[in-house]
C-alpha cells in the first residue's frame, strides 16, 4: 500500500509543483517507488518541471476515460530509476476527473508504488479537492504573503474535513493559527 501525499497550498504560484518534483526525486533517490500525479488539469505543468514533456503520449484523463492503460500513461523519469509521472490532460473539461476514475487510478497506483505524490491546481475547486481526497498526509506549501498565509489557513481547515482520512478519523476543525499574529 502506498503512502499518498498532497502537496496543495489554495494560493497559486507559491511553488507546489517545484516541491511536488523535488520531493518526489527525494523520495525516489533514497530508494522508494514513487510517482507524482499531476491534477492541475488543462495547465499542467509538472511534465515541464520534470523535463519530460517530450515523452506524454497518454495523459490521467485518458485512463479515466479508458482510451489508454495505466502502464501507457506512465512516465519514467530518465535520470532516477524510481521515479514516475502521471501527466495532466491539457482538456478544458475540469469534470474530466471523476472521483470513481481518480479512486480507481489511485487504488491501482497503491499496489506499485511506495510514494503518491499529488501535485494539487491552486484553489479550493474540484481539481484541489480530488487532489486532497485520497492523501495520508499533505504538505502546504506557502509564502510570507498574508494573502498566501490566510488560504494555507482556509486549506488547512478542508484537509480537516473533506478528506478521506478525515471522514474516518474526525478530529478538531477549528482555526490552526491565527494568521493576523505573524
Ligand atoms: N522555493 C522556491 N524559492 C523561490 N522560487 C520558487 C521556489 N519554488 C518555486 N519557485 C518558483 O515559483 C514559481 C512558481 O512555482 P510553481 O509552478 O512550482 O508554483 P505552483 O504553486 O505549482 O503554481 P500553480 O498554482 O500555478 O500550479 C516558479 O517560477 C518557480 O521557479
Ligand atoms: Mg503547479
Amino acid at each position: 500500500m502506498a503512502k499518498i501525499v498532497v502537496i496543495t497550498s489554495g494560493k497559486g504560484g507559491v511553488g507546489k509543483t517545484t516541491t511536488s518534483a523535488s520531493f518526489a526525486a527525494g523520495l525516489a533517490l533514497r530508494g522508494y517507488k514513487t510517482v507524482v500525479i499531476d491534477f492541475d488539469v488543462g495547465l499542467r505543468n509538472l511534465d515541464l518541471i520534470m523535463g519530460c514533456e517530450n515523452r506524454i503520449v497518454y495523459d490521467f484523463v485518458d485512463v479515466i476515460t479508458g482510451n489508454a492503460r495505466l502502464s501507457q500513461a506512465l512516465v519514467k523519469d530518465k535520470q532516477l530509476e524510481n521515479l514516475y509521472i502521471l501527466p495532466a490532460s491539457q482538456t478544458r473539461d475540469k469534470d474530466a476527473l471523476t472521483d470513481e476514475g481518480v479512486s480507481e487510478v489511485m487504488a491501482e497506483l497503491s499496489k506499485q508504488f511506495d510514494y503518491i505524490i499529488c501535485d494539487s491546481p491552486a484553489g479550493i475547486e474540484r481539481g484541489a479537492q480530488l487532489a486532497m481526497y485520497h492523501a495520508d498526509e499533505a504538505i502546504i506549501v506557502t509564502n510570507p504573503e498574508i494573502s498566501s498565509v490566510r488560504d494555507s489557513d482556509r486549506i488547512i481547515g478542508i484537509l480537516q474535513s473533506q478528506t478521506k482520512k478525515s471522514r474516518r478519523e474526525p478530529r478538531d476543525c477549528s482555526r490552526a493559527f491565527d494568521y493576523h499574529s505573524l
